[in-house]
């Protein structure tokens, strides 16, 4: 089964300027990139709009984030209806520094994937364990966890609209990347358990990114692995090698 490769940038909260996300966007404008790479970049909410009005390169843009509701007395939030509204295609939820800086958890996780897959959105679903859980060997069982909330509340056919970003958190901006064996076998397990949870059609379809840490001189090694279908690069995304790790396949 061969699964399209696929470069997320997750531009966190940055830049501070709207003329620095300007410069990003035309260094990406102007990079040669591996056509055969989906690439999805996610600037902070309030660039979304001009990030998507002056991307080009076949580049799609992401939010970092939303709520499940579709209107109302939310301060502060997005809706899905909205995104979709202003073309914005992807979402990603989950992301590790929500669950702990913002106490999301599983269930809110699914509770937003659900709203995103039924208002349009492809979902960017991330998902990872913490030091603690992997030295304790939880690793699977804390990814299989996560996997189980948004597996209650979905369809086989909703999986086509998820991508999957196993991102174990003591990799996150650590520089301590995950070496090519750890991120296989845990992309190997998240497979497996969808194979068991859901089909096996659905586990042979679904990309699996990894992040944490990525960088351009990393990112061959690691995409060379089976299980592994891309990347979701934070600090990486918002520096010229960002090219480099989306051609990681070239
Ligand atoms: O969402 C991607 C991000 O969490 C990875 O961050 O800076 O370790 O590439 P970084």
């Amino acid at each position: 089964m061969t699964r399209q490769f696929f470069v997320g940038g997750n531009f966190k909260l940055n830049p501070t300027t709207l003329q620095a996300g300007t410069a990003l966007v035309s260094g990406l404008n102007s990079a040669d990139l591996d056509p055969s790479t989906e690439v999805v970049i996610a600037p902070p909410t309030i660039y979304l709009l001009s990030v998507k009005d002056s991307i080009s390169n076949n580049v799609k843009i992401a939010a970092q984030n939303c709520y499940f509701k579709e209107s109302g007395a939310f301060t502060g939030e997005i809706s899905p209806k909205q995104l979709v509204d202003a073309g914005i295609p992807y979402v990603i939820l989950g992301h590790s520094e929500r669950r702990t800086i913002f106490h999301e958890d599983s269930a809110l996780v699914a509770t937003k994937t659900r709203a995103a897959i039924d208002a349009g959105l492809k979902v960017i679903l991330c998902i990872g364990e913490t030091l603690e859980q992997r030295e304790a060997g939880k690793t699977a069982e804390v990814c299989e966890a996560q996997l189980k909330a948004v597996v209650d509340v979905t369809k086989d056919v909703d999986w086509s609209k998820v991508v999957i970003a196993y991102e174990p958190v003591w990799a996150i901006g650590t520089g301590k990347v995950a070496t090519s064996a750890q991120a296989q076998q845990a992309h190997a397990d998240v497979r497996a358990y969808l194979s068991k949870a859901v089909s096996a059609d659905v586990a042979a379809k679904v990309q699996i990114l990894y992040g944490g840490s990525v960088t351009a001189a990393n990112c061959k090694e690691l995409a060379r692995q089976p299980d592994v279908d891309g990347f979701l690069v934070g600090g990486a995304s918002l520096k010229p090698e960002f090219a480099d790790i989306i051609n990681a396949r070239k």
